[in-house]
């Protein structure tokens, strides 16, 4: 039997689902990065993140089959984000993973990979 994809390790969807929305949750209460989301309702924003993770561990492909390639770099671009942006996307995951059911192997992993997604999102650097 092939190995379990790091999607299916941690529980598929409903995991995903509960980490966007409570990174978004966050998200909405912060004043530096509420701002910046165009769209009134959260709940788009939350949907292509959700998608887009999923995809990234090994789930479903229904991020790039409705967004086509993520080329997330160049989606942040309209937006200003630097190392304060960053660090306020980072402390909104770090309440979001640490109040998910994960094991702390799979909690440290996704922590890591935040972390470097985040600085690879920062494009204005004074
Ligand atoms: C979209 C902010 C980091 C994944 C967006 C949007 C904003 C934003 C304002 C537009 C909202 C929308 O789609 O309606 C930020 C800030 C970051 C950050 C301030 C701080 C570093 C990240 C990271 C990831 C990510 C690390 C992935 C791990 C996405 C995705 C979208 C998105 C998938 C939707 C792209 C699309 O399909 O249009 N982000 N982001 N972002 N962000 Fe971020």
């Amino acid at each position: 039997t092939p190995e379990k994809t790091f999607y299916e390790q941690v529980g598929g969807e409903a995991t995903f689902h509960r980490i966007v929305a409570r990174f978004y949750a966050e998200v909405a209460k912060d004043e530096l990065l509420r701002p910046m989301y165009p769209e009134e309702d959260l709940s788009g924003a939350e949907e292509r993140l959700r998608l887009f993770l999923m995809q990234y561990w090994g789930g479903p492909h229904t991020y790039s089959d409705r967004r086509g390639h993520p080329r997330l770099r160049m989606r942040h671009a309209p937006f200003k984000i630097g190392i304060t942006e960053r660090d306020a996307w980072l402390r909104c995951m770090r309440i979001a993973l640490d109040e998910v059911e994960l094991s702390p192997e799979h909690r440290e992993q996704l922590w890591q990979y935040f972390e470097m997604a985040a600085h690879g999102m920062v494009n204005s650097w004074f």
